[in-house]
């Protein structure tokens, strides 16, 4: 198991938003949280990359215990958030952005790093000397993903990586998501459209207001009624 989440219980002040959830990522697969407004997806991310302190509960990363530890030491051991909202830094170029990425990498490797970034998003590589903050929403979503990559990530967290963008580039970025999976990197994807994450994630679970209520093979939780009615609007 690359990820384990156990019984893990997260609060803001008086607000209970993650109660005793588990879960786990194994190494190679995609793994989707999906769930409404609120449900606590975001909370999740941020728990397990060391900016929220759970009340109770264990992460475990590659068989050793993370919560507790600080940021930048998650980060090193390769688990790496691309958070929600995409914001780069709007007056650095994409190139600089990049590599703004591989911070924790040795210089050697940056450029192969870079490399690696556009075999993904080719687009980026045409971009590179652009201030990020003229890029189109979906090139922003390629420029944090990528910036994600620049660090070789074992277990890539994305929060809503399609929220806000047209349908088109939602098929693009989905099936990018899927062709890095396939290039061996573990990927944790927190989405409300859940009718593309269940498309390419291997299981699936399903969050409400803080709990786990569902969880399966992505196929079989396709094919739930429950999830039909509630997420996919059939
Ligand atoms: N900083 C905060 N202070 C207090 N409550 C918060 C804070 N951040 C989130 N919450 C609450 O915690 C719960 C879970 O929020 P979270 O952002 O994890 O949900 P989410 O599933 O990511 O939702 P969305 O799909 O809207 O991004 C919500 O009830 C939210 O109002
Ligand atoms: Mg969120």
């Amino acid at each position: 198991m690359l990820l384990e989440v156990k019984d893990l219980t997260v609060d803001y002040g008086m607000v209970r938003a993650l109660k005793e959830i588990s879960f786990s990522v194994n190494e190679g697969e995609i793994v989707t949280l999906i769930g409404a407004n609120g449900a606590g997806k975001t909370t999740t991310l941020k728990t397990i990359s060391g900016l929220l302190k759970p009340v109770s509960g264990e992460i475990f990363f590659q068989g050793k215990r993370i919560d507790g530890l600080p940021g930048h030491q998650i980060v090193r051991m390769g688990v790496i958030h691309v958070p929600e909202g995409r914001k780069p830094f709007v007056d650095l170029t994409v190139e600089e952005n990049l590599r703004l990425g591989a911070f924790t990498r040795d210089s050697g490797d940056i450029s192969g790093a870079l490399e690696r970034v556009f075999k993904s998003f080719p687009r980026l590589r045409e971009r590179l000397h652009q201030r990020a903050g003229t890029l189109s929403g979906g090139e922003l979503q390629m420029l944090a993903m990528g910036r994600g990559l620049m660090a070789k990530p074992k277990l890539l967290m994305l929060d809503e990586p399609s929220m806000g963008l047209a349908p088109i580039m939602v098929e693009e970025i989905f099936s990018i998501i899927k062709e890095i999976n396939q290039q061996g990197t573990a990927i944790l994807l927190v989405e409300q459209n859940a009718f593309m994450a269940l498309q390419i994630a291997h299981r699936a679970y399903v969050l409400e207001t803080g709990a786990i209520v569902l969880a399966g093979r992505a196929d079989e939780l396709r094919d739930n009624p429950k999830v039909k009615a509630a997420y996919l609007g059939e």
